[in-house]
């Protein structure tokens, strides 16, 4: 496993890579890798098992997707473990480029989201997904990924990616993976390091919520407001709910009744980490 941290020698790996037909596999991340992250790795190894290729991380935790400072410097960093993890992987290169290389002094171009962006966490979080978009941009033009995997989640995120890879014409297939969770159903994410042990307690009632609005739409319920009254008086004194929607699959936009798949999609603060977490109706 090769760490790479200069932009030009990742692209030229990667040119090499191609030159060689090796499928490139790209899962991008900003560290603190757990069996989410480990997942979607697996993931890639197996969608090119009989052809040739090579899997490449990034690890890159990105300043423009960050809100509030505060939770940009306790991001968790754990890069050592994270690459005697990623070791054990087969991932053949990591990319661990530094802020200053991503966006040198004089930066300004970004890419833009569309409609899709309007939604639960673009709603809260103005200007997120302009930098998660503009990241995976240059990520994916320094890493000319043929694949490249993204997690269910961010289902969000998901979306909006997949949106502008169609829309930029980047040549690469976009594969989503379903969320990992820890045994008591928890979504695995490197947000929940930062909880306390009575905090990672009321984290549960996130996934109580989901398994409750299940429940009620399959036995039959669909609309939307009795749905989301259940799943608010599960989570109301667990934390502070940043968004509870209800929201149609393809547009993410909120919707009255489930006629159709809709995505049931959580956000909440517990010792004022930011989790989130959803799941599919019915
Ligand atoms: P990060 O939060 O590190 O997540 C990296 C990838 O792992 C994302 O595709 C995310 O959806 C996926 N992931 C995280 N937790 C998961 C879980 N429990 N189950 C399945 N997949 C999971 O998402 C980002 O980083 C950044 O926004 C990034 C895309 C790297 C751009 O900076």
């Amino acid at each position: 496993m090769k760490v790479v941290k200069d932009i030009v020698q990742m692209q030229r790996l990667s040119q090499q890579l191609r030159l060689r037909r090796k499928k490139i596999i790209f899962v991008p991340t900003m560290g603190a890798l757990h069996q989410g992250h480990l997942a979607l790795i697996k993931h890639g190894h197996q969608l090119c098992s009989g052809t040739p290729h090579a899997l490449i991380v990034s690890i890159f935790v990105n300043p423009t997707q960050f809100n509030s400072p505060k939770d940009f410097k306790f991001y968790p960093r754990t890069l050592p473990k994270d690459l005697s993890l990623l070791r054990h992987c087969k991932v053949d290169y990591v990319f661990t480029p530094s802020a200053a290389m991503m966006y040198p002094e004089g930066a300004e171009t970004c890419v833009e989201p569309g409609a899709l962006a309007q939604y639960l966490c673009g709603a809260t979080r103005p200007g997120h997904f302009r930098g998660v978009i503009t990241i995976v941009a240059k990520l994916f033009h320094i890493v000319q990924p043929d694949f490249a995997i993204f997690g269910e989640k961010d289902f969000q995120q998901l979306a909006i990616i997949r949106q502008m890879a169609k829309d930029l014409n980047f040549p690469v297939q976009i594969i989503g993976h379903p969320t990992v969770r820890e045994s008591d159903g928890l979504a695995m994410s490197s947000r929940n390091a930062r909880l306390s042990p009575e905090g990672r307690r009321r984290a549960l009632a996130v996934v109580q919520g989901l398994r409750e609005a299940k429940r009620l739409t399959s036995s039959g319920v669909r609309n939307v407001t009795r749905l989301k009254k259940a799943v608010r008086h599960i989570l109301q004194e667990k934390g502070k709910i940043d968004y509870l929607e209800l929201v149609d699959v393809q547009t993410l936009r909120p919707v009255k009744t489930i006629k159709q798949k809709t995505l049931l999609a959580i956000a909440i603060f517990i010792d004022e980490v930011r989790l989130i977490d959803n799941c599919l109706l019915p």
